[in-house]
């Protein structure tokens, strides 16, 4: 029996790099998913691969109406939502001096307000099951600051405060809500940041001296998603070879 039998998730930003990993993961584990993304050839490839235990449609996180289809496709495909898994999210590399206020915002709407909708459209659905996992992707930016992520801090930490508001105001209905926080995974995300840092030196200061794997992120994820965290909510797992043990990083 897989750690997810029977459940049914909605994952988002699932087309690449972390969210794919968690839409392998989550099906190998006996999940049933839908996942979205606004990269609709790279999902819908993802998908075909993976076969009837999943289904890719396109899902903006920031639209409301998107939302209600990706939620409203769960309960009709698979008959029910289980758990919701906010992993969509963007990044920019700029100064605040450089950053202008539409971007700013963009970045705040993306990683903020669509995990806060996606908790909004779903939680009702949720309820419906008799209680679910969220579990919201935070980053180690959402407690630290780093220079040139003003708005993806801003972002990240406001995503705690989402996670651990939700988590007092779902329990009632047996939602748990909680928050996982990746260091620096190697994605496309990454790939194309552009942050100006030798990620060799930067990486060789951890305790874990090397970048971390999509499945290292994901393994926290179907944890949370789990039975096997049933008293956790509101908790943040960080996953970050140690980066946030000191100032040395
Ligand atoms: N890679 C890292 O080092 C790292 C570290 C900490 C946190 N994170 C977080 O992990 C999550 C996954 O990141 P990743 O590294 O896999 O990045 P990624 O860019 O490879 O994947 C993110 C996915 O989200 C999708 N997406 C972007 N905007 C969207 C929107 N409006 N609606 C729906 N989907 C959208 C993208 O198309 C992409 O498929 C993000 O929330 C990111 O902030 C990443």
């Amino acid at each position: 029996m897989g750690r997810l039998a029977g459940k049914v998730a909605l994952i988002t930003g699932g087309a690449r790099g972390m969210g794919a990993e968690h839409v392998r993961r989550f099906v190998a584990e006996g999940a049933r998913v839908v996942f979205g993304d606004v990269l609709d050839d790279a999902g819908r490839q993802l998908a075909a691969e993976i076969g009837a235990d999943c289904h890719y449609l396109h899902h903006d996180v920031t639209s409301e109406s998107d939302w209600a289809a990706a939620v409203a496709e769960a309960r009709e495909r698979f008959g029910r939502l289980d758990v919701l898994v906010n992993n969509a999210g963007i990044l920019r590399f700029q100064s605040i001096a450089e950053m202008s206020v539409r971007d700013f915002s963009t970045i705040l709407n993306v990683n903020v307000t669509g995990s806060w909708l996606g908790i909004k459209t779903a939680a009702p659905a949720l309820t419906a099951a008799g209680g679910g996992s969220v579990v919201n992707v935070s980053s180690v930016e959402g407690f630290v600051g780093a220079a040139g992520l003003s708005a993806y801090s801003a972002s990240k930490f406001a995503l705690r405060g989402v996670t651990k508001s939700a988590a007092r105001e779902l329990g009632k209905h047996g939602i748990r809500v909680n928050s996982v926080h990746p260091g620096g995974i190697a994605t496309p995300m990454t790939e194309a940041a552009g942050s100006g840092v030798d990620g060799g030196t930067f990486f060789a200061g951890l305790p874990i001296p090397r970048w971390g794997r999509p499945a290292e992120v994901t393994e926290a994820v179907v944890f949370l998603a789990s039975d096997a965290a049933s008293y956790c909510t509101g908790t943040e797992v960080v996953v970050d070879g140690g980066m946030l043990t000191g100032a040395g990083y």
